[in-house]
């Protein structure tokens, strides 16, 4: 995903279109006032009449009645969303994880699913079986088992994909305070996503408007399962009695509860960007309209207190809420579960205030990057502390996430708050929403939490915690068998049921190792996480000791891999089990390195094998208890390097020109300028890069940035240098010349082709730089930004032709390329290199659509099909935020392929294959230096990087 959802999607409106904006918000405030003072007639100034009517009675006692589930749906039978036919489902021999216990009970044993809720878990009586003659059972042989997960936080449906023309339904951009739009009526029943979504276990999602506005709107909590009516309704959860305006019929039943409401505000940069105003002028908006609210509400309370004391009343009709302010007067009465989109303190302390001033609850705080800051300010808010749905790692996208950390989660259940983890989808594939609890855990979030934080902890937060969320008798049948401990990483659904139905019609299984039946013991981050809150969420991330030469001692290593003359070499593994050698020498060796290369390697019991390092005092002896030493990985297809803060441009090196779109300045030579070097704007030593460097990133090449036909030459650096002239910093100031070839540029596609066929054949534009005069000889790659397999087969064709008219060999590479796998046969007869930025595929667009979308869905990925077919593959990553996870992506990878990526392979495609396709000619790479486990695994943790360019040892 490359941009967030909500107003940062499309580029802020023009002045006039603001001005336009402040009109239609003043005329609306005048109506909004003037039906108010219309529809509320004070009792005390009207025509007197004395009111003994039951319904009324009864409509005012209904207005004390706290919404949720009436007593009888404790003992329902079927559920209301039950399908006829749908068969009961007997499972057998689970490792059943409910989420009771605070996330502590585990039950072996069996479950039955029928009439679309759980009739029995554990020991199912065989009485129970009897009266069930259609039962289908399905043994498990002690798989996972857990509740559908539920997404507090997502925009499925109403941001459908493939996005079309640039245009959602999640925001309106009319005014800041819209408490009477609806997210359901935006409800796309064709999003790509519910399918894909399912398959990682989502169940369950709270639809919410976007961030675009302070009130944007009530949200909806649906069912991801397709149904057979095919209407947005028929997926709701719940849906309110409001939906309708129900309440007003004659026959409404006021005996039955309120169900719960939901609805979405926000504050900080999304709305004040997009209507030019202050964090002042967002709070006067929200008070305003509360207050308006609040009058409402006690007119009506004031005439049921009338008529409940058989006092005069002005008028025999309830005086009803306007449609504009319903919902908030709801808010009120404490019957809508509020999610509040709110990073900074700032902005989570004006929040606190309002629900205290106007009295209501905050069901959850979202986003809310700085939350971990502010427990006790949490625990203020009115009705006590709000749950708090987090990204687990993506942050510093805008200035208001730049504080947040990927320790908020350990650090806020740690001070009693509830922690949800949320995807925020599209912004991140809700199919991988278990990853972030799987991130969260790793950074110190305990497992039961860890895993509340997506089932219960949400359904909870959205007030379904009576029906969704746990595994537990008389709950919805929302059930997910995983192949794997949910924790481990890349943990895949082998079956999903949604109401009782099987989501999933031809599963594809992966075999998973043994080891991820159970949950990773994660590294110790104690330190790291009170760093994080002493510093604010700007903790130094420079070496904590660095070794300048000298001979360093790793002892305890378990495997060590190296990068020589462009290839991955496993010089020892434990895990590989050398014949040559007995286990209990191979599981402990001792790693010499001395000025920053390594020196010499021997089981730990013959050190006299490396006598001429052994003499030597070291300057300091690692253990790394079971570890690893093994190349560090360069990271590409993000800007690291280039940005701090991806949507701050004062933070940035910017966008560059595009001769395709734009007029070119003649002062770079018009039309036939030079490329862009990415090396002339390069920025080190930020938060990003310093983080992708801790995670064992140690280098990367970077393009530069531009939405257009033409981006740059691109440059490979040290991430963990200080600034460009340290030495080592730059590897190559000219790696290759980037291009890209998309819909979504203005000019057509085949005017893109034209482009580029004029830049290959010209032959009177030798002023456009060596860059392209280098493409042409075949000396450096020419990397095609391309997604889409229509385009790649044309440039194809078009490499033949250069190729055949000229008598030489172009180097081309395929970067971001979802559609590759159509066209794998051809990619490797052309031998074209491909780089897939999105492992994980989505299909954004129709450039994207036909993506491979791998296990449950299908048998083969995109990278299982060009490794298949003998391609140059290699992985990058989109976004700088998730450079420092590259090497979980690797071991997803691993575990995607079913055994066919090995080791070796995987660290290949983060450093030599990559190096080949972008050409990077300095081969050779740095050793990074993990503690409890190796680069694949949740339980090891970076403790070293040996920069051989750089000459240094860092220690964190
Ligand atoms: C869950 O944790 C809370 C807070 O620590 C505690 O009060 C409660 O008794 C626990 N519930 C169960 C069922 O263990
Ligand atoms: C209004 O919505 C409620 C809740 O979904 C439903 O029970 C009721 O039948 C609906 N009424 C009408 C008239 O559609
Ligand atoms: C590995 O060998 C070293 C000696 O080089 C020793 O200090 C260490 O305790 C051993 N580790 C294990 C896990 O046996
Ligand atoms: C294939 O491309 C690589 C660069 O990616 C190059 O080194 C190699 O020589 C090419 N092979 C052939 C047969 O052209």
């Amino acid at each position: 995903m490359k941009e967030g959802l909500g107003s940062s999607q499309r580029p802020y409106r023009t002045r006039t279109y603001y001005n336009h904006a402040l009109t239609t918000t003043f005329i609306c405030l005048i109506l909004l006032s003037f039906i108010y003072l219309h529809s509320v007639r004070s009792p005390r100034n009207g025509h007197l009449a004395r009111v003994s009517n039951a319904r009324l009675s009864a409509r005012c006692k209904y207005l004390r009645t706290p919404a949720g589930p009436p007593p009888s749906f404790y003992k329902r039978t079927q559920s209301d969303r039950y399908v006829d036919g749908t068969r009961p489902v007997l499972l057998r021999n689970a490792k059943i994880w409910t989420s009771r216990a605070n996330g502590t009970e585990v039950i072996h044993g069996d479950l039955l699913l029928d009439k679309g809720i759980l009739k029995a878990e554990g020991r199912v009586p065989r009485a129970m079986l009897i009266g069930m003659p259609d039962v289908e059972t399905v043994e498990l042989h002690g798989a996972w088992v857990t509740p559908g997960l539920v997404d507090l936080h997502s925009h499925i449906g109403v941001a459908p994909m493939p996005r079309h023309s640039g245009t959602t339904d999640s925001n309106s951009h009319r005014m800041p305070i819209l408490p009477f739009l609806r997210s359901i009526d935006g409800l796309n029943t064709h999003d790509a996503s519910y399918e894909l979504s399912i398959s990682g276990g989502v169940t369950t999602a709270q639809v919410l408007p976007g961030s675009a506005n302070n009130i944007g709107g009530q949200a909806f909590v649906i069912k991801l399962r397709p149904t057979a009516e095919k209407s947005s309704l028929s997926k709701v959860l719940e849906p309110p009695f409001t939906l309708n305006q129900s309440l007003q019929d004659r026959d409404f039943d006021f005996s039955v509860p309120p169900r719960w409401r939901h609805m979405k505000h926000a504050c900080g940069e999304n709305p004040d960007r997009l209507y030019s105003q202050t964090r002042m002028d967002a709070a006067w908006n929200f008070r305003h309209a509360y207050d308006e609210a609040r009058k409402v509400k006690e007119a009506q309370d004031e005439f049921c207190a009338a008529v409940e004391q058989s006092r005069a009343v002005a008028s025999t009709e309830f005086p009803e809420s306007p449609l504009e302010l319903e919902s908030l007067v709801d808010v009120l009465r404490g019957r809508v579960k509020l999610s509040i989109h709110c990073y900074e303190a700032v902005d989570l302390d004006m929040i606190v205030r309002l629900s205290n001033e106007f009295k209501f609850p905050v069901a959850s705080f979202h986003h809310a990057g700085e939350t971990y800051l502010v427990p006790d300010l949490l625990k203020s808010a009115w009705g006590g502390a709000p749950s708090i749905a987090l990204f687990a790692a993506n942050a510093r996208k805008k200035r208001e996430a730049y504080r947040n950390s990927e320790f908020a989660p350990k650090v806020l259940a740690d001070h009693g708050i509830p922690v949800v983890m949320k995807s925020d989808h599209p912004v991140l594939n809700s199919r991988y929403l278990l990853y972030e609890a799987q991130l969260a855990h790793f950074y110190g979030l305990d497992e039961a939490t860890a895993l509340m934080s997506v089932t219960s902890t949400p359904a909870s937060a959205a007030g379904l915690g009576h029906r969704v969320g746990t595994i537990a008798k008389g709950y919805d049948a929302d059930i997910v068998i995983w192949d794997s401990h949910p924790l481990s990483l890349g943990a895949t659904p082998r079956q999903v049921f949604i109401d009782g139905i099987a989501q999933i019609s031809e599963p594809h299984h992966l075999s998973k190792p043994r080891t991820s039946q159970e949950p990773p013991h994660t590294p110790d981050f104690s330190r790291e996480a009170a760093d994080a809150v002493k510093h604010q969420g700007t903790p130094p991330l420079e070496a904590k000791r660095v070794i300048h030469s000298g001979v360093v001692k790793f002892i305890g290593v378990r495997s060590l891999y190296v990068q020589d003359k462009g290839n991955i070499q496993t010089l020892f593994d434990y895990e590989l089990r050398d014949e040559r050698l007995n286990p209990s020498q191979i599981s402990n060796w001792t790693v010499f390195v001395r000025d920053g290369a390594l020196e010499c390697y021997t089981p730990a019991r013959q050190e006299s094998a490396c006598a001429h390092v052994t003499e030597i005092q070291p300057e300091v002896v690692i253990d790394l208890d079971g570890g690893s030493l093994s190349p560090g990985i360069t990271s590409f297809g993000s800007p690291l390097g280039l940005v701090e803060i991806r949507l701050e441009p004062s933070t940035n090196d910017g966008q560059v020109y595009d001769p395709l779109q734009q007029q070119v300045s003649g002062l770079l030579g018009g039309a036939d300028a030079a490329p862009v070097r990415a090396s002339d704007g390069l920025q080190l030593g930020g938060r990003n890069t310093l983080l992708a460097y801790r995670g064992g990133v140690t280098q990367a090449i970077t393009a530069p940035m531009g939405s257009g036909f033409l981006l740059g030459v691109s440059v490979s650096f040290s991430t963990g240098a200080k600034h460009s002239l340290e030495r080592g910093a730059i590897i190559q100031h000219e790696n290759a010349l980037h291009v890209a070839l998309n819909r979504r540029i203005g000019a057509s596609v085949s005017t893109q082709i034209a482009a580029l066929r004029r830049k290959l054949f010209g032959s009177s534009v030798d002023a456009d730089g060596a860059a392209w005069a280098r493409i042409r000889e075949g000396e450096i790659p020419l990397v095609v930004h391309v997604d889409n397999a229509d385009i790649m087969a044309t440039l194809l064709k078009l490499k033949d032709e250069y190729e055949s008219a000229t008598g030489r060999t172009l180097l081309v590479t395929f970067s971001d390329a979802i559609e590759a796998h159509l066209l794998a046969e051809d990619i490797a007869r052309s031998n074209i290199s491909v780089i897939l930025t999105a492992r994980k595929p989505f299909p954004f667009d129709w450039d994207t659509r036909r993506i491979l979308p791998g296990a449950p869905l299908s048998a083969e990925t995109a990278l299982s099909t060009l490794l298949e077919k003998n391609v140059n593959v290699a992985v990058g990553v989109v976004d700088e935020f998730d450079a420092r996870h590259a090497r979980f992506d690797l071991a997803w990878a691993q575990l995607d392929s079913n055994g066919a990526i090995k080791k070796e392979n995987a660290i290949a495609l983060v450093t030599s294959n990559l190096h080949r396709a972008l050409g990077l000619t300095d081969l050779g790479s740095d050793l990074v230096a993990y503690k409890g486990g190796d680069m694949f695994s949740m339980e090891s943790k970076i403790v070293a990087v040996v920069s051989r360019r750089r000459k240094v040892i860092d220690m964190f």
